[in-house]
Parts: structure tokens; C-alpha cells; sequence
């Protein structure tokens, strides 16, 4: 069995990921130091795995963790999703996010190259491309200023790694994920009031939170509303599985690779809305609000690449996305 170091494997696309891995054979080993996740979503993934996964509480940071993990395990590949993501706190926070995202990337591939692994699957984001100046961008459109720490810690990142061919690394750019896994199982758990636009409908209409509010209906897209490429999480778990598949059969090009990962069509606001109105037969409060400072106006991915070269597609549609998100909503526990 190949075994494969998830950091941040407790959280939201890690978790999912876990799961994707161990359905195609794979032996996930968990790192994450619960920054940002919860100790029982290992009983979710062991419902769905069939098998409790194995789990080190640690940080990324600490070097000593490497040291641990590598000697108890015959780790073939990491994905690394451990860091932080909240693009309002990074501004707050700048020097938790550099130390966090950068500090720990930097950490884990000196681990890596301590211990001899060379394969690597890295969590960007679309973020990289700010506003584009051509929609859908491909991957090779202009990395834009970032507009937060946080962009900045992806742009950084990907530099990095550009920097370290002995680390043979698989870039995966991620636009919106939502959803959850259809057994909501598993799912997101956002701390507080959510500032990503699906958790705060679907708590919304729960009744947890009061209406949403659209961020703009005067942007120039059809309806006013900004447009987002949404992807099914359990999609983008998928997307792992293909991206560790080609680091590992020897198939990359390159040893820094780049890849949109996204569905190709863009979703305004309001559309999002109605779909979720017809995936669940409930109607969403809302009220049309200011534009968010710092939003872009719309961004899809341009998926030519991922299509011909790495063996996965989105399959999941918005509808499925939002009734995915709506179970996984509907089994919660209202935080006291
Ligand atoms: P998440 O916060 O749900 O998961 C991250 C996990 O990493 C959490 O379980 C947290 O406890 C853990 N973690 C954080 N710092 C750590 C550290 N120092 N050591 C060990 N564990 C640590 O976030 P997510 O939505 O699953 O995102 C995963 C990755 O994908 C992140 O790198 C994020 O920047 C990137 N990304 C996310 C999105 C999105 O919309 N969710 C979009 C683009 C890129
Ligand atoms: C944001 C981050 C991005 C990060 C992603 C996932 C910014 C500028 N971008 O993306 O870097 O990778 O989250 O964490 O913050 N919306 C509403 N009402 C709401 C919430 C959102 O109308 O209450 C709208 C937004 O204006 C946007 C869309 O919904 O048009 C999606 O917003 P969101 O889910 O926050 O994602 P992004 O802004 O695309």
C-alpha cells in the first residue's frame, strides 16, 4: 500500500481528500494541529474509509514531526494542505499567515528532502490570478499583485517551489470549493460567522444566521452579481488522487507542474442561489448589499490543461453541490 502524508488532513478539502485516497488504495497518514478542524472528524473518516486513519496531532512547522512520521512509515508522496485561509485575518495577521503558510511549507520540504521524498501535491488557489485580464485565465495567465497576505502566501509558495526541482511538485490551483460528501459524513466546518458565500447561505437558511446579504448587484455580468467557478469538494478530492497518479507513475512534463482546478463554467451569486432554491425546495433570505472591497468581478478556469493532461473532469453539478451542502448543513449542531 502507498502511503501518503495529508497535512491538514482534518479539514475541509483534506478531509475529503482522505477519503478520495483511501477509495483508490491509498494509505492517507494524517498531520494537522487542529488550528482549524476537529479531533471527530476522524470518526467521519473512518465511517467512510472503513478504517480509522492514522493521525498525528502536530504542526508542520515542527521538524521533529517529520522524524516521527518517517520512521514509523514508508511515505511516498505529501499533499499539503495545512495552513491558514482566512483572507480577512491574514490582513490582521500578516506575520501568523507568512509564518503559517510560508514557514510551513518551507519546514515540510526540508523534511522532505531529510527523509528522500520527492513527490509533492500543493494547495493554491485562483487567488494567484487577482481580476484576469482575459476570462476563463489559463495557467499561464500573469500572476497578479495579491491582494492579501494570504494571496500572498500562495504566490510564495508556488515560487518556492518553482525554486526546488529535486521536489517533483503538482500545483493545483482550486477555485470555489462547496460542498460536502454526498454521506455528509464529512463536511465544512467553518469557526464563527462564515465569510465564504455557500456556509453562510446554507446557515442562513438554517435559521443560524440572519439573511444573506449579495456582496453587489451592479458588477458588469448579466445579473449584476459576481461570477465564481463553484467545484464539488469531493471533485476536488478527486483531482489529488489524478495529480499523485501522474507524480508517481513518472508522467509530469516538468517537476513543477500547474493545474486550474475548477468545473469551467461560472455561477453568479444569484444564480447560486436559485440552484439551491431548486436542489432543496427551501427559499433563501436575502438582501442585495454593497460590493465586498477586494472582490473580484468574475473568474472560471480555463480547464484545456487539466482535460488533456491529467486524466480528471469535474463531475459534480451546482445542483448536486448545493443539495451535498444541504444535508451536510441539516445533521449540524447549532454551536451554543
Ligand atoms: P481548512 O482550514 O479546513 O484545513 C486546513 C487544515 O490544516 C486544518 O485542519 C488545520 O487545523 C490544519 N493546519 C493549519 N495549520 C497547520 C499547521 N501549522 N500544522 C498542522 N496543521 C495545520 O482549509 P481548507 O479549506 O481545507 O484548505 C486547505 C488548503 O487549500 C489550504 O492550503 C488553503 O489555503 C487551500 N485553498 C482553500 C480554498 C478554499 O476555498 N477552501 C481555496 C483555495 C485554496
Ligand atoms: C474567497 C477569497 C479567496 C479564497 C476563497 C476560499 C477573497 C477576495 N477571496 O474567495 O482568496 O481562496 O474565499 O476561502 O476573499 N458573497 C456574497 N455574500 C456572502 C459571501 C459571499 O454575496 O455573504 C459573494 C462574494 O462577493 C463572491 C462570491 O459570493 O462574489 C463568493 O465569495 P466567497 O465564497 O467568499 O469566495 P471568494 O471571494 O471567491
Amino acid at each position: 500500500m502507498t502511503e501518503v502524508l495529508v497535512t491538514g488532513g482534518l479539514g475541509f478539502i483534506g478531509s475529503h481528500t482522505v477519503v478520495s485516497l483511501a477509495y483508490a488504495g491509498f494509505t492517507p497518514v494524517i498531520l494537522d494541529n487542529l488550528s482549524n478542524s476537529r479531533i471527530s472528524v476522524l470518526d467521519g473518516l473512518e465511517q467512510l474509509c472503513g478504517y480509522r486513519p492514522v493521525f498525528y496531532e502536530g504542526d508542520v512547522n515542527n521538524p521533529e514531526v517529520y522524524d516521527r512520521i518517517c520512521a514509523a512509515h514508508t511515505i511516498q508522496a505529501v499533499i499539503h494542505f495545512a495552513a491558514f485561509k482566512a483572507v480577512g485575518e491574514s490582513v490582521e495577521k500578516p506575520l501568523a499567515y507568512y509564518r503559517n503558510n510560508v514557514g510551513g511549507l518551507i519546514s515540510l520540504l526540508e523534511g522532505m528532502q531529510k527523509s528522500g521524498i520527492s513527490n509533492l501535491v500543493f494547495s493554491s488557489s485562483c487567488t494567484v490570478y487577482g481580476e484576469p485580464d482575459h476570462v476563463p485565465p489559463d495557467e499561464s495567465a500573469p500572476v497578479k499583485p495579491a491582494m492579501s497576505p494570504y494571496g500572498a502566501t500562495k504566490q510564495m509558495g508556488e515560487q518556492i517551489l518553482r525554486d526546488i526541482p529535486s521536489i517533483r511538485t503538482q500545483c493545483l490551483r482550486y477555485f470555489n470549493p462547496i460542498g460536502a460528501h454526498e454521506s455528509a459524513q464529512i463536511g465544512e466546518l467553518p469557526l464563527g460567522v462564515p465569510n465564504n458565500l455557500v456556509p453562510y447561505l446554507t446557515q442562513s437558511v438554517a435559521g443560524w444566521r440572519g439573511p444573506l446579504t449579495v456582496h453587489g448587484n451592479d458588477y458588469p455580468t448579466p445579473d449584476g452579481s459576481c461570477i465564481r467557478d463553484y467545484i464539488h469538494v469531493m471533485d476536488l478530492a478527486e483531482a489529488h488522487v489524478a495529480a499523485l497518479n501522474r507524480l508517481l507513475g513518472g508522467k509530469s512534463d516538468s517537476a513543477f507542474e500547474v493545474f486550474n482546478i475548477g468545473t469551467g463554467k461560472g455561477s453568479s451569486v444569484l444564480e447560486v442561489i436559485q440552484a439551491f432554491e431548486e436542489a432543496t425546495g427551501e427559499k433563501v433570505p436575502f438582501t442585495i448589499g454593497p460590493r465586498r472591497p477586494g472582490d473580484i468581478v468574475q473568474v472560471w478556469a480555463d480547464t484545456q490543461k487539466v482535460d488533456n493532461q491529467l486524466g480528471w473532469k469535474a463531475r459534480r453539478d451546482l445542483h448536486t453541490m448545493m443539495k451535498d451542502a444541504w444535508r451536510w448543513q441539516q445533521q449540524l449542531t447549532r454551536p451554543s
